[in-house]
């Protein structure tokens, strides 16, 4: 088909979602995709599309037979321009599902713009499409209102962030995606110099070190929306590619970020969702989090805390118990008011999930007529029952899950984990509702099994609480960090802390991750040095843009959220990236590949 060419005479004049009662009996021209074609006694109805809606456009072949003989080759996602007459529809033939539903267009004049290839799947029922043929086809993809609306809500928060961030003194700067490799966090992306043989650009894991290097400029306020790159193993909430609400200031405390983050959110909030958050943010420690949710990053519309059961079973004859309490563990309970409704194979299985996630083992203990069941009630003094029982307030239809285990953090976690799914399977989630925190008081370090080191919990330039600093050469797991996150309904959105200022301090912590002061010099020695020449006390944060996005357009997944999104293999289906690249490439860089990783064998 030889295919028309665009004349002033066909710019629209009208976006096909815009039609309404006040355009009948206008002469308008639309612009858009076909989106469904059908021949109808014969008429030839199209609903035509673009990214505000769909409007119903009529051909009829009594008003214009050659028009209406054109009309039948059209076909989905074909691009047309229709010039032609708003009427109200024929009672009874509106569709209250579209907004332009009562009425039509009649076709009068129509340019085939761009025929177009059968769509690989239906662009209306995409729930059922297998998501790599989405992301395959990414550009049909996007064309669904879905995918629109995603897009446009990521740009809405965009927009709002840099007014809110402007009006409030923050500058914008960018800071270069080609750096300095500084491991210490997830792996990099390394991209190799061709004026530098053998040398090697990092993509930037996030802008921390240049925007601390920022504040020693003087800047005082920045922001960027900045893209970051981690080489991690993916899940829907993490990107190999993603991107930050990147905040830095100087002369500040905790509080002044708290205090600007809580206003932000609550203005983005009441701006794109219109949702009204309450202020202030609940602020747990990082101890009460793990003690009460078994998380980090809790998930407050679950109402199910986890308590301490300790000091009820401190005489305890029941020997696994007495057992933990001897190695000086911890007995978790988890109260599920509801719970007895869940069948014996339902908790068979939560108790294989408890052991997946490193449990020796959990008891469930229905509470039915007033008695404490299951196998745990035989084996309990009735003193341990009642006390259960009165402290737990338990009533009937509950169920108590318990856990022990010496070490403290894992019976926590476990139960938290076990939280969650509970509150999925008996529908106790708050769907609607938005439960937003801070979490603070990090330790600052935390011993890695893997590596026979401490490791920075947030990042090296973390500071620890000054009341803390002395225990830092002594006891470095005991020192609280001045890290604080971010945790909206289960997700961390954002995370940051006041940084190092002083060189020294930023020194010793190195010693303290067994960083050797040559190897700090090696990898940081830029910023140790830009610390030595006039550093503010400053801090900042940055919030997960994707995740932001993900969660007010309450999709599943961050891809739901990106243009064009890796798959968990870190895969771009519709460009083929990562690709094998020409031969003379690999040349002028001076690299040659081993035999395994030539024809993309799966060597990991
Ligand atoms: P952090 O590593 O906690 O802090 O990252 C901040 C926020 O970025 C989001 N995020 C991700 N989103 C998608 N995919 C990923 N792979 C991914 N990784 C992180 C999360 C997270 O809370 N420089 C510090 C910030 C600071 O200290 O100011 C940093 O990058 O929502």
């Amino acid at each position: 088909m030889k295919e028309g060419i665009f004349e002033e005479r066909w710019r629209r004049t009208k976006y096909c979602g815009h039609v309404r009662g006040t355009d009948e009996g206008e002469n308008i021209v639309l612009n858009g995709w076909v989106r469904r074609r059908r021949d109808l006694g014969g008429l030839i109805f199209i609903e035509l599309w673009d990214h505000t809606g769909l409007v119903q456009v009529v051909f009829n072949p009594e008003e214009d037979p050659n028009l209406h003989e054109e009309a039948k080759s059209l076909r989905s996602e074909y691009v047309v321009a229709i010039k032609g007459k708003v009427r109200r529809r024929p009672e009874g033939t509106e569709n209250p599902s579209l907004e332009t539903g009562e009425w039509e267009v009649i076709a009068e004049e129509m340019v085939i713009l761009s025929s177009a290839e059968l769509p690989p799947f239906d662009l209306w029922d995409t729930d059922k499409v297998y998501e790599n043929l989405r992301l395959q086809y990414r550009y049909l993809d996007i064309r669904r209102s879905q995918m629109q609306e995603a897009l446009r809500l990521r740009s809405a928060v965009a927009s709002f962030t840099r007014n809110f961030l402007g009006a409030r003194g923050f500058i914008e700067v960018e800071t270069p995606m080609l750096t300095k490799s500084t491991p210490e966090g997830a792996r990099d992306f390394l991209v190799p110099s061709r004026l530098a043989p053998g040398k090697f650009y990092a993509l930037p894991q996030s802008p921390q070190l240049f925007k601390q290097i920022l504040m020693v400029g003087g800047v005082d306020r920045y922001y960027q929306i900045a893209k970051c790159f981690r080489d991690e193993d993916l899940r829907a909430d993490r990107q190999p590619e993603f991107t930050q609400i990147d905040i830095e200031m100087s002369f500040i405390t905790e509080e002044d970020v708290i205090e600007l983050i809580e206003e932000y959110l609550v203005g983005l909030f009441e701006a794109v969702i219109g949702v009204a958050l309450e202020r202030p943010f609940v602020r747990l420690s990082y101890k009460e989090a793990i003690e009460r949710f078994g998380s980090d990053k809790p998930d407050l519309r679950i109402p199910l805390e986890i308590k301490d059961l300790t000091p009820i079973f401190s005489s305890t004859s029941f020997v696994p118990f007495v057992k933990v309490l001897e190695g000086g563990g911890t007995i978790r309970g988890l109260l599920v008011p509801g719970g007895g409704e869940l069948s014996r194979k339902e908790l068979a299985e939560l108790e294989d999930y408890a052991k997946e996630l490193g449990a020796k083992g959990m008891v469930p203990c229905p509470f039915k007529e007033q008695n404490m069941k299951g196998p745990l009630a035989k084996k309990l003094s009735d003193e341990e029952k009642h006390n259960l029982v009165e402290q737990l307030h338990m009533k009937d239809g509950d169920l108590l899950l318990i856990v022990a285990d010496t070490d403290f953090k894992k019976a926590c976690e476990i139960l938290g984990q076990i939280r969650i799914k509970v509150a999925n399977r008996l529908g106790l989630i708050e769907e609607d509702s938005w439960k937003v925190l801070w979490v603070t008081d990090f330790p600052l370090l935390e011993w890695d099994e893997e590596e026979g080191r401490w490791v920075s919990i947030h990042h090296p330039f973390t500071a620890p609480k000054n009341e803390d600093l002395e225990l830092l050469p002594k006891d470095p797991g005991k020192v609280r960090s001045r890290a604080y996150d971010i945790v909206l309904n289960g997700n961390e959105i954002g995370g940051g802390s006041i940084r190092i200022h002083d060189a020294g301090v930023q020194r010793m912590l190195f010693e303290a991750l067994s960083i050797t002061p040559e190897k700090a010099k090696e990898r940081f020695g830029f910023l140790l040095e830009a610390l030595s020449y006039g550093t503010p006390p400053h801090g900042g944060i940055a919030l997960g843009l994707d995740r932001l996005v993900m969660l007010l357009g309450k999709k599943k997944s961050i891809r739901e959220v990106i243009a064009f999104p890796k798959t968990q293999r870190g895969q771009c289906l519709m460009t083929g990236a990562p690709s094998d690249v020409e031969e003379s490439q690999l040349e002028e860089l001076f690299i040659k590949l081993k035999e395994e990783a030539k024809d993309g064998a799966d060597v990991c």
